[in-house]
């Protein structure tokens, strides 16, 4: 009887050797390698027809090498995801034959965003495949959903030849995989999850998607790391990697770019979470602000971006006379360490008596900011909280601080400023500098620009 064959596996990045390593030779970590039972065979699982009968089934003539102008660009075709946040990260809808990977914590939305989304692609036929719940869990959660669409396909499985078998069967135009840790091949031994199934079934589903162009969306989870679960491998098998990402406790989801062969990695899709499933927010400016009824001290609103998109954010500041002798910093959704420097600056520059102080800073929304162009807008909100004065509503804040106090410039100042005027903001500070070109008289909001902290404080204040 033939003996079993094993192989090493990085367990941080995927790569494969014959005997165990101590070190990575691919990502350089220690101690990653684990061994694996596998058992290849070079057939691939999903053959069209029956021209294949051994090795890669796409690919059936030679391929001749050709001169750059005599290769014709077809402008590739895309299918409209019926989501206007999905489209956008996708870089403008979903493209034929594109393995796209949706990876998230568990939990965090990604079952209900993709049946959300084949729910309502009611012109295709699609077929989503659960390895995770039953079939009546998933009519349940469509049902909550309220998108009907009684010709979506749903398999629940495991392995991934029943999975092709299926395929064969229903031609489906759009392929969900819920989720890619849950299948495997009975052509390898290792348990479903593994290093080696989870390589080996992309692979095939690569296969598959470029063979028929079928666009195929696979799920997987993220472990504690924030790693699709192993195998980084798989961000470089497949087209496009989105994450899905937020705060389980708060409703609101960002679904980014991580990777996109077709099209811009810096853009960002927002959706809500509520009882009937995941609403799009096409405004989230909107979202971010909290609605209030008084002016309150301790509050400023920064125009930030996130991607490429211009978002208007409401941070929330307390300084509080500091009961013990080291006073206390807490921030949620800002780096504590640059809030540490913001009160430095502000003692140091402002005269602001804040090492007295316990304080904190909130971020509104659940979101994480690490636009320096916050800054502004966290000073101010600590000002304003410290001198009990509430910032009028209708201003807010664009520049990123320096250590000398100075107000620096930000990228894309111009497309701050746009949002910030269309949201109803009637004054926005920013940075004198790098506001070069830009033609104050366009915009209707008031645009106040200065190259120090103690002037925008004496404007303010
Ligand atoms: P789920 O999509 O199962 O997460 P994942 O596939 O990423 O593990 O979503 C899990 C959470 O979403 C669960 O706690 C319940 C919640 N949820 C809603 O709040 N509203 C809904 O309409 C649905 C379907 C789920
Ligand atoms: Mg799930």
């Amino acid at each position: 009887k033939a003996k079993v064959k094993t192989a090493y596996f990085c367990s941080n990045c995927g790569y494969e050797a014959p005997k165990w390593l101590g070190k990575c030779p691919s990502c350089q970590q220690w101690n990653t390698f684990a061994e694996e039972v596998i058992e290849k065979t070079t057939k691939s699982r999903f053959a069209s027809g029956d021209a294949v009968a051994a090795g890669s089934s796409f690919r059936k003539t030679a391929q001749k090498a050709v001169t750059l102008k005599d290769i014709q660009v077809q402008q590739e075709k895309r299918f409209d995801a019926q989501d206007t946040e999905l489209n956008r990260v996708l870089g403008g809808g979903i493209v034929p034959g594109s393995l796209v990977l949706i990876g998230g914590e568990p939990g965090i939305g990604k079952s209900t965003l993709m049946l959300q989304v084949a729910l309502k692609l009611i012109a295709l036929k699609v077929l989503y495949v659960s390895g995770e719940e039953s079939a009546q869990q998933i009519k349940m959660r469509a049902d909550r959903l309220h998108n009907k669409n009684n010709n979506l396909f749903v398999l629940t499985e495991t392995d991934l030849d029943k999975v092709f078998n299926q395929v064969k069967e229903i031609q489906p135009e759009v392929l969900v995989i819920d989720s890619i840790q849950t299948l495997g091949s009975s052509l390898i031994d290792s348990a479903p999850g593994s290093i080696s199934q989870v390589k080996d079934c992309t692979g095939e589903l690569m296969r598959f998607a470029k063979e028929t162009n079928t666009p195929t969306f696979i799920i997987g989870h993220i472990n504690k790391d924030g790693n699709i679960a192993g195998p980084k491998v798989l961000e470089h098998m497949v087209d496009t990697v989105l994450q899905f990402e937020g705060d389980r406790h708060l409703s609101y989801r960002i679904l980014r770019t991580i990777k996109n062969r077709f099209g811009s990695t810096s853009e960002l899709g927002i959706y809500e979470m509520r009882n009937d499933g995941l609403r799009e927010v096409n405004n989230p400016s909107e979202v971010l602000i909290s609605q209030r009824e008084e002016e309150l001290s301790g509050v400023a609103i920064g125009a930030t971006l996130e991607g490429n998109r211009p978002l208007l954010i409401e941070t929330q500041a307390l300084a509080s006379p500091s009961t013990y002798g080291t006073p206390q910093r807490a921030t949620t959704g800002f780096d504590n360490k640059r809030l540490q420097m913001l009160i430095a600056v502000l003692e140091k520059r402002g005269g602001y008596r804040l090492s007295m102080r316990d304080v904190f800073l909130n971020i509104a929304g659940g979101v994480k900011v690490q636009d320096p162009a916050l800054d502004l807008a966290v000073a101010a909100s600590m000002v304003s909280s410290f001198e009990e004065i509430a910032i009028p509503p209708h201003i807010c804040f664009a520049a990123e601080i320096g250590l000398g106090g100075e107000i620096r410039a930000v990228t894309h100042v111009e497309s701050r400023i746009a949002e910030a005027e269309k949201m109803g903001f009637s004054t926005i500070y920013v940075s004198k500098f790098g506001l070069k070109g830009i033609d104050f008289k366009k915009y209707g909001i008031q645009i106040r620009a200065f190259g120090k902290l103690e002037d925008i404080f004496q404007d303010l204040f």
